[in-house]
């Protein structure tokens, strides 16, 4: 089954990437990178213990408080890491928190909605770029994915953050022009993870592909909705598929 699906998944993108779908099929099995994320909002020197330990990280050269791991060691073992001084994220999970912490700097008191929120990875980044001013709405649909985002909103001192439970769908039509900024790190077919998670092979298939289409258009109009006149909202996802990209943006606008 996951064979079929996955040649599949090979033939439509040598069709959209032709001589350039080799380097894709082998940057998709490369195991991924490790970096992580410094949390600044306690005045600890959380990297002292990396050094002490002896664990190599190299600054990225555009976030700050962002490292690459140079070496192959558990950081979740370290007291840094368990007690919320280290979050370890993809960069590419740190560019929707970027553009959006941006766009929210001259507003002192931002009110904002994370409408996909759990783990948390972007909610407590997002939290520390803007400087916990303000408020987070940090909103899980998944009654047991809200369980993993309390706990990192408390390990990592997310304190302007609040959360709901409830379907994005629902929420335009309950809280219109309410935020000024929108975060919306829609549920996807996680393509990202297509050779790394045999999950993931197994349940892609182009209806899938176009059943998250249909959920992420309901989401981002209704997070469209939400927004204030003149916010911003940045939407995101972990797959590569144009109809689940821009696709739905394309149905926004
Ligand atoms: C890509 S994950 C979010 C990851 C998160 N932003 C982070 O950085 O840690 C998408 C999340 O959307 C949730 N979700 C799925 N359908 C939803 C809906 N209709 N309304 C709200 N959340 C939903 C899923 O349970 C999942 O936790």
């Amino acid at each position: 089954m996951s064979i079929i699906n996955l040649k599949r998944f090979e033939d439509k993108y040598k069709y959209l990437l032709g001589e350039k779908f080799s380097d894709f099929h082998d940057a998709l099995q490369l195991p991924p990178l490790k970096y992580f994320r410094v949390n600044s909002v306690r005045n600890i020197d959380y990297l002292k213990e990396l050094d002490v330990k002896g664990i190599g990280y190299l600054s990225d050269p555009y976030f700050n408080d962002f490292y690459k791991l140079t070496d192959d060691v558990p950081v979740s073992d370290t007291i840094s890491f368990l007690t919320g001084g280290v979050y370890i994220q993809n960069p590419s999970s740190i560019i929707p928190v970027d553009m959006l912490s941006r766009a929210l700097n001259d507003k002192e008191e931002p009110v904002v909605l994370d409408m996909c929120a759990a783990p948390g990875g972007k909610t407590t980044g997002l939290s520390e770029k803007i400087d916990r001013r303000g408020l987070i709405v940090a909103n899980e649909v998944s009654k047991s994915r809200l369980k993993s985002l309390h706990f990192n909103l408390e390990k990592y001192g997310a304190w302007n953050v609040k959360t709901t439970s409830v379907d994005g769908r629902v929420v335009g039509k309950m809280l219109p022009e309410t935020f000024d900024g929108i975060l919306l790190d829609a549920p996807c077919s996680n393509e990202n993870k297509i050779y790394r998670n045999p999950e993931v092979s197994r349940n892609w298939s182009e209806d899938l592909v176009r059943k998250m289409q249909k959920l992420q258009t309901e989401l981002i109009v209704s997070a469209y909705e939400a927004l204030k006149p003149g916010g911003i909202m940045v939407y995101s996802t972990c797959t590569f598929s144009v109809e689940e990209n821009e696709g739905v943006i394309r149905s926004l606008l």
